[in-house]
């Protein structure tokens, strides 16, 4: 990790900040792996996928109660069929072979993102991961796919304005909390730490909204090779950072 790109890294041991709660990861550099093993991407993606593995099973270890993820993106749709196909199938087979083990480890799937453009068959595998993992409380697990967070603003403004229109809902009501509640990562808290590996410095449409008080942090490594250990210095480094939310700190 680059730390010189994480801002203030000046907390000493006793005035370490809370562990993060919620921890999102835009999961970069599946590509750059493969190819620098002569591989197909596809298979970087794959082995993001084992990586993906690693980083839940240490969330849920580390204590965190929300991990958010972003497997594929509405700007996605640009990359060559095959790569999509490829990024489609392994959302299918993470949730048809997690699936049980995710439900015995208390992790709650919510795939959160547009349904528009998706098979009906992803659809429903979507809708049966939430739905049998509802009520898992020890770890909630946010696959962002088919997720931009322009669309997901847009999309919580027109719901708004169509409560609006109906006459349910008065303009002068429309506050932060309520598009909060809204948008597609309306049922988990802000994000406390959004990282991103294989150092792009972007957020790429990523929880525009919620992530508006997110500390970020850039990693140096390719996604798949992303560990338990990477998570840990992360949390790390996190809680040595200065949050203020805009005040002056204590
Ligand atoms: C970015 O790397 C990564 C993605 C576009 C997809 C991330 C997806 C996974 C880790 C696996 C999918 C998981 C599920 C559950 C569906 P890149 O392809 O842009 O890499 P590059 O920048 O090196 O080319």
């Amino acid at each position: 990790m680059s730390e010189p790109q994480t801002s203030s890294n000046n907390a000493d041991v006793a005035t370490l900040r809370p562990p993060p709660r919620h921890i999102a990861i835009i999961m970069d550099g599946n590509g750059r792996w493969a190819k620098a093993r002569g591989l197909p991407r596809a298979l970087g993606h794959k082995e993001g996928v084992e990586a993906l593995r690693r980083a839940v099973e240490a969330s849920r270890e580390l204590g965190l109660t929300h991990l958010s993820v972003y497997a594929f993106s509405t700007e996605n749709w640009n990359r060559p069929q095959t790569e999509i196909d490829a990024l489609f199938d392994l959302l299918r087979v993470f949730v048809r072979r997690d699936l049980a083990r995710l439900q015995k480890d208390g992790v709650r799937i919510c795939i959160i993102g547009s349904r528009e453009g998706l098979s009906a068959d992803i659809l429903s595998l979507i809708d049966e991961a939430m739905e049998k993992t509802r009520d898992n409380t020890r770890l909630t697990l946010n696959i962002a796919f088919n997720y931009g967070g322009r669309g997901e603003i847009v999309a919580a403004m027109q719901e708004i304005a169509r409560a609006v229109e109906a006459g349910r809902l008065k303009p002068d009501q429309i506050d932060e909390a309520m598009v909060s509640r809204m948008v597609w990562t309306g049922e988990s808290p802000d994000p406390d730490l959004v990282i991103r590996t294989s150092g792009e410095l972007r957020l790429s449409n990523f929880l525009l909204w919620s992530g508006a008080y997110a500390e970020l942090m850039f990693m140096d490594l390719w996604w798949p090779d992303f560990t338990r250990e990477s998570l840990e210095k992360a949390i790390d480094a996190f809680r040595r950072r200065d949050r203020r939310f805009g005040g002056l700190g204590a």
